[in-house]
């Protein structure tokens, strides 16, 4: 019956339907003492829902048997958009899909429309748990800087305004600029969960949903709240809800929510590190009392395990011929598996005793970066000679051929920035939006490998955590490369994501000059750093930017602006520097959103390098390091 009313449905237009579309589906292993108590209880809680939405006309409700031997405690919530009909008709469905949970004792239904789900135990209180994610859609808009300024600042207000909002749903629009698109979003918490809890959660789905745009549609969902975004209208106009007076100081302007995301960017190593440790107690919790958390065991999955024989063969066994190239943990290779898939095999030099140990639980984390600026990991091999990692390949190599190798001035300005907004923008998905809080320490032009399309994919992040403590400083000469490496770090082992931040902007100037960063050249005595840093002085910076671009393809404002961008990105001390968050904001923000005027960087001395050599002990190569900085005079 229930999947008859949805085929009918389906085929009505996008603003009256009940939004069946599946997001999220889970069920929990653990069976109930007496099953068919427990299903009973189970069809008394869904009916009582049902009489709920259908003729009290609510969008929440929950329902409870928890006075007998084989509890239940069941809720459902629609978007306040829907009508009562197509409500009932989301549920029924959500009913009948959740009715393959065959022999559980807790399971979770999220449709774009509603969000069923029930459990042994009371959850009603639930806010952010493991197993929240982003589910995008596969259409991309064409103007994709101001549609993601758009749904940035659309969600940020979201973020803002829900908790404070009776009911915790609002919905609302914004047009995005110059263009006849309009971008439409939702946020939603369970009616039952604290302020802060709707407050917390919403951070998450914030953060998750930010793998979605230029994708036109995305989605973030999590036990206690929903975050929608979409260019197509999915309510009607007069369904908006008025979230000004939410906001403080009545705002919402562009540049209020850059900054709010900002201020909220840089916070965002830490929440998310709350987030873990909330997570690992959780996690502790669970395997005490292992009923109800299927939001965390149906989520966080292992990575593929492969034969080691199956990727030697693969490589004809790591053949020179199959050598794509040699990195600080490894040697990496070309392979064709027997399905004729094409993958890239790093063989790990690493080979201490605790790196085994931790390298399940690493590459497991690592295997679950999912961001289209980030390589993937698609599985691994533990079991043979030697640790192997593998990854999906990429054709057309890493960056570092484009700008000074054998393809030097093959792509043009837009290629090159839209690799640095990617570059950016994964870099902010590692320190900020992934759940644990990810420093790449060696970003460098060869570690950003281009797809098909020249789109940027950053390699080897995770990797520098199965290092010995002692081996991961720079002291080791292994992670961390000259000229790319953050003077506070190169000299004082100081960790923090502003190392990436510093790499990120040497890079950026990289892009921009064709030049390589830590090589003299005729015209120049001075390292790539040095020069732009004089030439901005001299407000000459355009001096700086790659003969082989055609002036014709790019406005000099806008160029000026991504050098300035890049030279704040090396300054010291490292709180000037911007957060990832923050660079991806200036760099789609229109120069009205004033560039802060950067410092002068603390430059390397060129005639006294900085030491690099794996033969010093970490103390001696520290004074020496902080002998060759020199501070140059002025400003
Ligand atoms: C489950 O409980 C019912 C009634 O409480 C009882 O009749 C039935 O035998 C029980 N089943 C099992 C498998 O224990
Ligand atoms: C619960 O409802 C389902 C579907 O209507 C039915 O198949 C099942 O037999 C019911 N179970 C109990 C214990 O009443
Ligand atoms: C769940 O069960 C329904 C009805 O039997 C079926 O149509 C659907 O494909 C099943 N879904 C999954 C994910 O197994
Ligand atoms: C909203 O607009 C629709 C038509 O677009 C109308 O049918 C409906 O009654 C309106 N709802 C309210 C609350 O005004």
């Amino acid at each position: 019956m229930a999947v008859m009313v949805v085929v009918a449905f389906m085929s009505e237009s996008a603003m009256s339907d009940p939004e069946i579309n599946l997001l999220n589906k889970g069920c929990s292993q653990y069976n109930a003492t007496n099953l068919s108590n427990f299903f009973s209880n189970l069809n008394a809680t869904f009916s009582d829902l049902r009489s709920q939405i259908s003729s009290q006309n609510k969008k929440f409700a929950t329902a409870q048997k928890a006075s007998t031997s084989d509890p239940v405690y069941a809720m459902v919530q629609c978007r306040d958009y829907l009508s009562v009909a197509h409500c009932v008709s989301c549920f029924d469905a959500a009913v009948s899909q959740i009715r393959n949970c065959s022999a559980a004792n807790g399971a979770r239904v999220i449709y774009d429309g509603c969000f069923l789900r029930y459990e042994s135990n009371g959850f009603y209180d639930q806010g952010t748990l493991p197993g929240n994610v982003g589910v995008c859609g596969n259409r991309t808009v064409s103007q994709a800087t101001a549609f993601y300024t758009a749904v940035q600042g659309v969600l940020t207000n979201l973020k803002i305004a829900t908790p404070k909002i009776n009911g915790f749903f609002a919905a609302t629009k914004s047009v995005v600029v110059s263009s006849s698109t309009t971008v439409y979003a939702v946020s939603q918490c369970a009616e039952t969960i604290s302020e802060s809890s709707c407050q917390d959660c919403l951070t998450v789905a914030y953060a998750n949903i930010q793998i979605c745009p230029p994708n036109a549609d995305g989605r973030a969902v999590d036990a206690g709240c929903f975050l929608r975004y979409s260019d197509t209208a999915f309510f009607a106009d007069n369904q908006t809800t008025n979230i000004n007076p939410f906001l403080g100081g009545g705002g919402g302007s562009s540049k209020k929510n850059a900054i709010i995301g900002g201020v909220v960017g840089s916070g965002g190593c830490l929440l998310l590190i709350v987030a873990m440790i909330l997570w690992h107690r959780l996690s502790r919790r669970s395997k005490l009392a292992p009923r109800g958390n299927i939001l965390g065991a149906s989520k966080l999955q292992g990575p593929a395990i492969y034969r080691y024989k199956d990727l030697k063969s693969a490589t004809k066994n790591f053949s020179e011929e199959n050598k794509l190239g040699e990195g600080g943990f490894g040697d990496v290779y070309k392979g064709t598996l027997e399905n004729g898939n094409i993958i890239a095999v790093k063989k790990l030099a690493i080979s201490s005793s605790r790196a085994k140990a931790d390298f399940e639980s690493e590459v497991k984390i690592i295997s679950n970066v999912h961001h289209r600026n980030l390589i993937r990991l698609l599985g691994c091999s533990n079991r043979g000679p030697d640790l192997l990692l593998v990854y999906e390949y990429m054709a057309n190599g890493s960056l570092d051929r484009f700008l000074y190798g054998e393809r030097k001035g093959a792509l043009n300005w837009k290629q090159r920035f839209d690799i640095i907004f990617g570059i950016a923008r994964g870099l902010a998905y590692l320190h900020e939006q992934f759940h644990v809080c990810i420093i790449h320490r060696d970003i460098k032009s060869s570690n950003i490998l281009l797809d098909d399309d020249f789109q940027p994919k950053i390699a080897d992040f995770g990797l520098v955590r199965l290092l010995p403590e002692d081996q991961s400083h720079l002291s080791t000469g292994f992670a961390g490369t000259l000229g790319y490496t953050a003077p506070e770090y190169a000299v004082h082992g100081q960790l923090s994501e502003k190392v990436d931040t510093y790499s990120f902007g040497i890079v950026v100037l990289e892009i921009v000059s064709g030049r390589r960063c830590n090589e003299m050249t005729t015209e120049s005595t001075e390292f790539l750093l040095e020069q732009a840093w004089k030439l901005y002085k001299d407000g000459i910076h355009l001096k700086l930017v790659d003969e082989t671009l055609d002036t014709n393809e790019y406005r000099g404002e806008e160029m000026k602006k991504v050098i300035e961008i890049a030279l704040m990105c090396t300054q010291s001390p490292v709180s000037t520097r911007p957060t990832m968050s923050e660079v991806v904001v200036l760099l789609v923000s229109d120069r009205s959103m004033e560039v802060k005027k950067p410092t002068q960087p603390t430059l390397i001395d060129k005639d006294k390098k900085v030491h690099n050599d794996t033969n010093t002990t970490t103390s001696s190569s520290t004074s020496n390091a902080t002998a060759s900085f020199t501070e140059f005079a002025g400003r």
